[in-house]
């Protein structure tokens, strides 16, 4: 039963919400006037991210593991508990399954028990190393069961089949996003993801990592439109469940955004080039046509401007960091 309070603030959950993506679906949130409870076990999410809300009296914060049931009241849950870089998820692979099967089924569970709407931030990952570009919704997808990255495709792929059989079995209102590539303020700086790694490489004039020619292509969504898109699936009538491919169809190869960066960031760095890791996907690009005409939603943030905010919040952090 969901005891509603006398409060007619929506009261929404974000699992992950110290997280890079999760602190910024929070801070939009509490703008549109939620109240906000942010649950995370700060595995890779810090307070820094979520620091500017703490002082709002409608952020609560809990630190609180998702393969742990969980009892508390709830409109809408945002469900982004789970480690996102391959550095990250491939540190404890029982625990990111985990986090994605167990952490899903806690969070349902809960859903069904207060009824309240569910989204699920899956991710394009669950198409592996795609033989079709840009990838649909419809398209299965090419995942290698047992390889290194497997823990998070497929603990992704198990999350969504759970979504979909609560939502057949017992209801539940669910909505699957398929996150793409996104980047912005508040990444883990050593996450070793392409964005972050460039930045942080340029700003310190040290070599730019690539892996293998950089040919390989990748498209990357900055964090405000991603929010957008996400809050827009979340308004969405029961009927919608997705899965809709939220991402930034604009490709380009790993070879051109580390000069963009090295560029925007004036830095004398230099490309080194190194063998490519095991299963890393040639190219990834979204097809967003279902995002467009449901959500009436596209990237609006030119590549230039999203790195630009996001070089400065580097250059922020390591101001912070060797002034310590
Ligand atoms: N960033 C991307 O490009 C991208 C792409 C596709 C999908 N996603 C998905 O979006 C979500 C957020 O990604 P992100 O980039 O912000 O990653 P992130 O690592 O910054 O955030 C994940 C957050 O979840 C928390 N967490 C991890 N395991 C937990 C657990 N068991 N219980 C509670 N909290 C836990 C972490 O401490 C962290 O704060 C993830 O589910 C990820 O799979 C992200």
């Amino acid at each position: 039963m969901n005891s509603r309070s006398y409060n007619t603030r929506k009261r929404i959950l974000v699992t992950g919400g110290a997280g890079f993506i999760g602190s910024h679906v929070c801070a939009r949130l509490l703008k549109r006037g939620a109240d906000v409870l942010c649950v995370d076990n700060f595995f890779t999410g810090s307070r820094d991210n979520i620091s500017p809300l703490l002082g709002d009296p409608h952020f609560e914060l809990l630190r609180h593991d998702i393969t742990f049931p969980l009892y508390v009241e709830t409109d809408e849950i945002y469900n982004l508990a789970c480690p996102a870089s391959p550095i990250h998820y491939q540190f404890d692979p029982v625990q990111t399954t985990k986090t994605s099967v167990i952490g899903a089924i806690n969070m349902l569970g809960l859903a069904k028990r207060t009824r309240a709407q569910i989204l699920q931030a899956s991710t394009s990952e669950v198409y592996g190393d795609p033989e079709i570009h840009p990838q649909p919704e419809t398209y299965c997808g090419k995942v290698n069961v047992t390889g290194p990255r497997a823990c998070y495709d497929e603990g992704k792929r198990c999350a969504e089949t759970l979504f979909f059989d609560y939502h057949r079995q017992h209801r539940v209102r669910i909505k699957v996003a398929r996150i793409f590539n996104t980047y912005g303020p508040g990444m883990h700086p050593r996450d070793g993801r392409v964005v972050s790694s460039f930045i942080m490489q340029a700003l310190r004039n040290e070599a730019i990592t690539i892996y293998g020619e950089g040919h390989q292509s990748r498209s990357f969504c900055y964090v405000d439109d991603l929010v957008e898109g996400l809050t827009r699936l979340m308004d969405t009538d029961e009927s919608t469940t997705g899965p809709v491919n939220i991402g930034n169809p604009a490709e380009l190869t790993i070879r051109q955004l580390a000069e963009k960066i090295i560029e925007l960031t004036g830095s004398r760095s230099k490309l080194s080039f190194h063998p490519l890791p095991q299963d890393d996907p040639e190219q990834r690009q979204p097809d967003i046509s279902l995002a467009r005409s449901l959500l009436d939603w596209s990237p609006r943030t030119e590549l230039e401007d999203g790195l630009l905010k996001t070089i400065a919040y580097f250059e922020d952090f390591l101001r912070q960091s060797t002034g310590r």
